[in-house]
């Protein structure tokens, strides 16, 4: 119980709804209030993450090394690039890139290349007025990708070949693959 009690002390949690469905880039804008006027971390649900290291420490330590806006890649398979913000950079270090371009769920033609963006985000504040600019997208969505094109017009934006595995659970099979994958990790589960 004292575990339990100590967890909810370690944070102050403050929620907002988008009450309706307006895209990624409507919701955080929500959040802005919360915000201020200070790099924050956004994470994606459905996006689970196993990993050594938490994903978003590994980019929380690059924001603190180039304090620049940082976002999670991964390498895609082409059935899949159309259901991803899709970017093509420039290696600037070791799994670490300047993005040059970025494009939200692009079909293949369209896609610069077979690198994705993994919901994991480390952002600097001047994305909320990006999003304030950003114009109904991919989905009629309000689409965070095309406000971190506007980004980039003002400041370097990054992405990290992040160390870990991803589970897509907005994917119905990478839905199930997870819940397989974490249960095979547990002692009293494994076996059956
Ligand atoms: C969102 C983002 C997309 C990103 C993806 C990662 O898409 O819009 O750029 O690649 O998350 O999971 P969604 O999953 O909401 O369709």
């Amino acid at each position: 119980l004292r575990e339990i009690k100590d967890i909810s002390s370690l944070v102050d949690i403050h929620y907002i709804r988008q009450k309706e469905p307006k895209g990624l880039g409507d919701a955080i804008l929500k959040a802005e209030k919360h915000v201020g006027n200070e790099p924050f971390a956004v994470l994606l649900g459905d996006d689970i993450i196993k990993a050594e290291i938490p994903c978003i420490k590994q980019l929380t330590n690059l924001f603190g090394r180039y304090n620049k806006s940082i976002i999670a890649v991964e390498e895609v398979p082409k059935e899949k690039v159309s259901s991803y913000g899709m970017i093509k950079g420039r290696e600037m270090d070791e799994f670490i890139y300047r993005i040059e371009e970025i494009i939200e769920k692009p079909s293949l033609e369209e896609a610069p290349s077979n690198i994705g963006t993994v919901g994991r985000y480390v952002l600097t504040p001047a994305i909320f007025d990006c999003i304030k600019e950003t114009k109904q997208g991919s989905g009629t969505e309000i689409q965070l990708t095309d406000a971190i094109k506007l980004l980039m017009e003002k400041e370097e934006v990054f992405a990290y070949s992040f160390k870990g595995k991803r589970y897509d659970a907005g994917d119905k099979t990478g839905y199930v693959k997870a819940i397989i994958d974490f249960a095979l990790e547990k002692e009293d589960l494994k076996a059956e």
